[in-house]
């Protein structure tokens, strides 16, 4: 790693003002296409946790009580501010998290402020119901707030999770401590600092810090009342087991192995863009929902994957922050080690079948930074450890089938279930298959980002929860309480009626 002239030294947000941490430390932020440190931020531990919580535990006395309507308004106010940042968000988002700007990084600002503007117009729908007994009872719900959340996100989309975190929480009249994932905490202060323009302090409180001290002490707070979680399946289930301890409700978004179903009648040149883009290829697949398992009926198959590896190698590879790039760098040293052994792992086995990508350049522009190239490896059998395994960079493999209940069970034979894409002209043949699938989210004909409005989450070791809907600000941000009320109890002049 080199470093840049002057990386620009950040602070977190604690009780609605700008602090480092209290031992000092700072984690150094690095630019993965260039592999220059381009800022540092604090190093938050146990102590500044603790700090954070507090100061949301305080806040939260207040914002509960706020009408919801002007909460909303509050998110609302925040959109505005974002949507006038939007160029400073895709700029650092770019620079941190080697994500394309055109392809991803202005789209991901972009969609961060639509979050905002979505869950702002949510909040009066923070409503309880009023169940019929009888005459003599009235019953009630209302839906209050759980209280302090704390949030984690990753680093692959870290502004949109974050928004996707905050905005529905503190719709719902919870407060927050969000930690930043720390290979990209950037954008996401850039987000806090729109926020803190505009919410009372302590509302929302982001720290900086790896995962294992900063992660961990947040997961274990004893006044951390819910926590909401983004990220890998394994820290997943020890944030699981934190919430055990004191029977936390939580909310888990975690990793997948997303079959992409190809039927007979889908050989053309939309379906393979749909692959391209399912795949996530111009976000080098770093996506949770990325369709990494390509399941192409056995008629098609060669054909089908010439066009692909043609489509997939004239994606331009390059620079973040390059207007022309298609696709960017992975995020650091770990992931690429990571990818590329995946990668050297199909070279070595017998049966599998390089079809474009493969090794990323030792030498050249491409090897200053954690470039790798699409990867497509055929004649892949759903077992081996590449057709299961998250590998999280741009590596598809294609694995035939011939009979339609074959494919399901492939399909199903992972312990993921997050997304899944049906391609098919017949459009009852595609439901079937999509009511078939064991996923939360089933595309057909497409293959698209999560929009506004729908529930999205996984089934399995995918995740537990649904996030981007009313409905799930309504499940994961609040606690339905009963009041139940007496409505004829005697009159007190009878019952005190002195005896004569
Ligand atoms: P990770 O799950 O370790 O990191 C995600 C977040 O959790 C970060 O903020 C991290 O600091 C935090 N964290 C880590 N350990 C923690 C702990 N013990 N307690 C509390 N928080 C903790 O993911 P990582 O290491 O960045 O990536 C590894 C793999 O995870 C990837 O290759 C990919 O397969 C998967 N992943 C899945 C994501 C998704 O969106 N579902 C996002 C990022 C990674
Ligand atoms: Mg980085």
């Amino acid at each position: 790693m080199t470093t840049d002239s002057k990386p620009i030294s950040d602070q977190m947000l604690i009780d609605g003002e700008w602090c480092g941490a209290l031992s000092g430390d700072r984690i150094e932020v690095e630019n993965p296409a260039r592999r220059t440190i381009i800022a540092t931020v604090p190093r938050a531990r146990t102590e500044d946790v603790d700090a954070a919580v507090r100061a949301a535990d305080k806040a939260f006395e207040q914002w509960r009580k706020v009408a919801p309507r002007d909460r909303g308004k509050l998110l609302h106010e925040i959109a505005v501010v974002l949507e006038s940042q939007i160029e400073e968000m895709a700029q650092a988002i770019a620079s941190e998290t080697g994500n394309a700007i055109r392809t991803q990084a202005r789209p991901e600002a972009t969609a961060a402020a639509d979050i905002f503007r979505y869950f702002s117009g949510l909040a009066s729908e923070l409503k309880g119901e009023q169940i019929p007994v009888g005459d003599n009872m009235l019953s009630y719900s209302r839906r209050e707030p759980i209280g302090v959340v704390g949030a984690i996100i990753p680093w692959n989309a870290p502004v949109l999770l974050a928004a996707l975190k905050i905005a529905p929480a503190l719709c719902a009249g919870n407060t927050m401590v969000l930690k930043t994932a720390e290979d990209a905490p950037l954008g996401v202060l850039l987000l806090a600092r729109a926020c803190n323009e505009v919410l009372p302090r302590g509302t929302l409180n982001v720290l900086c810090g790896y995962g294992h001290e900063c992660g961990a002490a947040l997961a274990e707070h004893p006044q951390v009342r819910k926590l909401s979680f983004t990220g890998s399946t394994n820290v997943g289930k020890s944030i699981m087991r934190a919430a055990a301890d004191r029977i936390a409700p939580v909310s888990l978004e975690l990793g997948g192995k997303s079959p992409s179903i190809v039927f007979p009648d889908a050989n053309e040149d939309w379906v393979v863009d749909g692959i391209v883009s399912a795949m996530r290829f111009t976000r080098q697949s770093q996506s949770c929902t990325a369709g990494s398992r390509l399941l192409l009926h056995d008629d098609i198959f060669e054909p089908f994957l010439e066009k692909l590896a043609a489509k997939t190698a004239a994606l331009k590879m390059g620079d973040p922050l390059d207007e022309a790039t298609d696709m960017g760098a992975l995020i650091n040293k770990k992931q690429y080690d990571k990818v590329c052994n995946y990668i050297d792992e199909g070279l070595s086995l017998p049966g599998a079948r390089l079809i474009t990508g493969g090794k990323p350049d030792s030498e050249g522009p491409f090897s200053k930074g954690y470039y790798t190239r699409p990867t497509i490896f055929a004649d892949a059998s759903n077992d081996w450890r590449l057709a299961r395994e998250e590998i999280f960079g741009p590596v598809l493999v294609a694995i035939r089938w011939r009979d339609e209940d074959e494919v399901i069970k492939m399909a199903n034979d992972s312990h993921y279930g997050l997304a899944a894409f049906v391609w098919s002209r017949d459009i009852g043949q595609a439901l079937r298959t999509a009511h078939q699938v064991e996923a939360g989210w089933v595309q057909v004909n497409q293959g698209i980002g999560q929009l506004p409005g729908q529930s999205y989450g996984g089934v399995k070791q995918s995740g537990l929860g649904r996030e981007y809907s009313l409905e799930s600000m309504l499940d994961s941000f609040t606690h339905k309480k009963s009041v139940t009320v007496k409505l004829d109890i005697p009159n007190p002049t009878s019952q005190n009626k002195p005896n004569t």
